[in-house]
């Protein structure tokens, strides 16, 4: 994953690949509609620690994976020395041969600056080629962000709403910018996808701590403690459940090639 462009986040890769397998498990799926071929190029974007990427090498594909966070370029190599890993920004990346396809798992929610994004993977692309994407879309963790900006407000803290680090388009806004720049958008769907988290009655906390420190910048550790407390409060009666959490994923899925 699923970390590029967050200029105020640290990835923990160790907390993300023994919490968080779910990332790339749900992204296996994705994978299909990729579709790789031996001998193909093929990027993925926002890479995390290598498991789609080793995924899509087992196909006889050629792949490389880039991610901004170093932490997590750095564990990829471990885990797959095999497979050529380099730190990256998805808003301004460049590839040394143009690529039959770009490949992006849960990451481009991170990436607010959308047009940059789609720039870099066009050139990216020989014409022809496939952008297939899955990411947060448009009411993705509806529920969870709404108690966190309560529970911050309830005490009687005033954050910018710039402070929430996500981007979670429609259908028709994230196929208008592909079409902008020169894709056709062969196939969008938006759906919601419930996802239990690990951990327990920890798993809220658990992923608030992982991919929502955006939200605390300038509040204390204690404060942050109840604030947590607080959305759990607020959730229980709706995304828990038998001892585990649900959060309520909302996923954007597409595939456009470049003309
Ligand atoms: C997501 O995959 O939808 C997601 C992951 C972390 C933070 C926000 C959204």
């Amino acid at each position: 994953m699923n970390s590029i462009s967050i200029p105020t986040h640290n990835w923990n890769s160790g907390l993300y690949e023994d919490k968080h397998a779910f990332v790339w498990q749900y992204g296996e799926d994705l994978l299909q509609l990729l579709n790789p071929k031996a001998g193909e190029l093929i990027l993925d974007l926002g890479c995390g620690t290598g498991q789609l990427t080793e995924k899509i090498a087992q196909t006889g594909a050629q792949v490389m994976g880039i991610d901004s966070a170093a932490t997590m370029i750095e564990k990829a190599r471990q885990n797959y020395p095999q497979i050529e890993f380099d730190v990256a920004d998805a808003r301004n990346f460049q590839v040394e041969k143009p690529c039959d396809a770009v490949f992006s798992n849960a990451v481009l929610h991170w990436v607010k600056q959308a047009e940059q994004a789609i720039a870099s993977i066009h050139q990216a692309l020989k014409p022809g080629g496939r952008f297939v994407a899955e990411f947060g879309g448009k009411g993705n963790v509806g529920a969870i962000v709404t108690a966190l900006e309560n529970a911050i407000a309830s005490m009687g803290i005033h954050q910018p709403q710039t402070l929430n680090p996500w981007y979670y388009p429609s259908i028709g806004e994230y196929a208008t910018l592909l079409e902008q720049q020169g894709f056709d958008v062969i196939y969008a769907s938006l759906r919601d996808r419930p996802t239990p988290l690990a951990d327990k009655e920890a798993g809220l906390a658990n992923w608030i701590e992982m991919f929502a420190g955006a939200f605390f910048v300038g509040i204390s550790a204690e404060q942050k403690t109840q604030i947590i407390r607080h959305v759990e409060e607020q959730l229980k009666p709706t995304l828990y459940q038998d001892g585990t959490w649900t959060a309520d994923y909302r996923r954007i899925r597409i595939l456009a090639i470049k003309l």
